[in-house]
């Protein structure tokens, strides 16, 4: 185990993707398939395979209102019903538990806590869609993670759950876990397939989506890890008791990587909880201090102002305010931040990592960046916001993947919320947090 840190969370927040005793010290082993089956794992399975059969299980799934907890939030029952209605030799599912954010854990967390919730939702999905292979794929890096989950398949698939005849019902399904290594694109899905057919990691131009033509042109469905986990439990208490938690138009639970001067850690919260209410897991400041932003979504994500914290962590709610679910990250950034120097070094980090095969993501973000680095510099030029604005208009939607778009929202974000801020360092050269350098030697002495 790596130890990663499980917050406590408020009396009376569900638990569906980490078993309650996770928060505490002391949880059982999480590759012990006795225990699990005592506490109802593959209960879902069964229910599925014997009872509801695959249209049955996708309509249990469908009226739940599941939503990929991948970034988007694109119904899942809506990927089943593409792949399944495909004439296709073969189907595949994929669990994305790549992690791209190198700074959040969340699905590493899950995979360690609670590693048969993924087996038992790939299997359900898988037995859902038709397909007989399944994948799971993990950073090279969670070593954990990896032995951990490669323990639990061991026992699911010797106890029948996976493998040859799923649960005596005739049904074959192959699961490996597959180790993938690199940048932090590998985590978008054609990227992620084109790695596991052992190919250069750059995207394919969509339709045809992977539920249709995916890994060696089989219909392949990609979810993330915590969507396939939370499938169990939705097949054990009904789609109607799933859809009553969280958001009406998001049900369920998120893991969300919390940062802040207090605490940091990993913590299962009902989409739909005001975001200032999950930054408050962070903990209090340090004396003196208040919240000025919190970062959303990653290293592509929006940074917002204290005085918009009030919105409901939805996909739809954090779109529309600038930022986006994405990695599950919420940083909080107190009042000596800078908001130029976060935005500059996260557009950077987008811009470095862009794979380069669409030019206006290419180089467009490396302009952005530049902007950034001039801001910060005190050297920007009169119209390089309005530059910034045509820019990240141009980047967004001309690309081959959502990276073009994410990656103009930090700059975007900040010019949204803490325009003066920006306006102070292209104006008078000067940085009010006093962070960006050599602004801030320049203007050290009006601090
Ligand atoms: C730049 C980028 C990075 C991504 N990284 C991840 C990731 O690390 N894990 C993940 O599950 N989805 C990631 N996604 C989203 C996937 O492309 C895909 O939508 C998701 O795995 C589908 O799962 P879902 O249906 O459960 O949401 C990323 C997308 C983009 C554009
Ligand atoms: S949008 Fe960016 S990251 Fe995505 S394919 Fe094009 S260059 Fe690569």
């Amino acid at each position: 185990m790596t130890g990663i840190a499980v917050l406590e969370t408020p009396t009376g927040w569900p638990a569906i993707l980490l078993p309650r005793s996770a928060a505490g010290a002391g949880a059982a082993d999480p590759a012990d398939l006795d225990a699990a089956v005592r506490a109802g794992a593959f209960e879902g399975l069964r229910r599925a395979v014997r009872d509801l059969g695959a249209t049955g299980t996708i309509a249990v799934v469908g009226a739940s209102g599941l939503r990929g907890r991948g970034g988007a939030g694109y119904p899942a029952a809506d990927k089943w019903r593409a792949a399944g209605g495909t004439a296709a030799p073969g189907r595949i599912v994929v669990a994305n538990g790549y992690g791209a954010d190198p700074a959040s854990q969340t699905d590493q967390t899950l995979l360690e806590q609670n590693p048969f919730a993924v087996i038992e939702g790939l299997a359900i999905a898988a037995f859902a869609v038709g397909a007989e292979e399944a994948i799971i794929a993990v950073r090279t890096e969670a070593t954990s993670a990896i032995r951990l989950l490669e323990a639990a398949l061991a026992a699911a698939s010797d106890a029948g759950f996976v493998g040859a005849n799923v649960l005596g019902a005739g049904r074959h399904l192959d699961v490996t876990v597959r180790t993938v290594q690199g940048a932090y694109l590998l985590g978008e899905e054609t990227i992620l397939l084109k790695a596991l057919e052992g190919k250069r990691g750059q995207p394919e131009q969509r339709p045809p989506h992977p539920a249709t033509r995916g890994l060696r042109g089989l219909p392949t469905v990609v979810h993330n890890v915590q969507t396939l986990a939370a499938i169990p439990w939705i097949l054990v208490h009904g789609a109607d008791a799933f859809a009553k938690i969280g958001a009406a138009d998001c049900p369920g639970t998120i893991l969300v990587q919390i940062r802040g001067a207090g605490r940091s850690g990993v913590a299962e919260v009902p989409l739909g909880t005001p975001l200032r209410q999950i930054a408050a897991l962070a903990g209090p400041l340090g004396a003196g201090r208040s919240v000025k932003a919190v970062l959303v979504g990653g290293p592509s994500g929006g940074i917002l102002p204290s005085d918009a914290l009030d919105i409901p962590y939805t996909f739809d709610a954090l779109r529309a305010a600038g930022a986006h679910v994405g990695s599950g990250s919420v940083i909080v950034a107190d009042d000596r931040a800078c908001i130029v120097d976060l935005a500059r070094v996260l557009t950077r980090y987008c811009a470095d990592e862009a794979c380069g095969k669409t030019i206006p993501c290419r180089i467009g973000t490396r302009r952005l960046s530049e902007i950034g680095d001039r801001l910060a510099a005190g050297t920007a030029r009169a119209g390089d916001l309005d530059l910034l604005a045509d820019l990240a208009a141009d980047i967004v939607g001309s690309a081959l993947c959502d990276h073009e778009r994410l990656a103009t929202l930090p700059l975007m974000s900040g010019m949204r919320y803490f325009r003066a801020e920006l306006d102070e360092h292209l104006e008078r050269s000067s940085c009010p947090a006093g962070v960006c350098h050599p602004v801030a030697m320049a203007t050290s002495a009006t601090h």
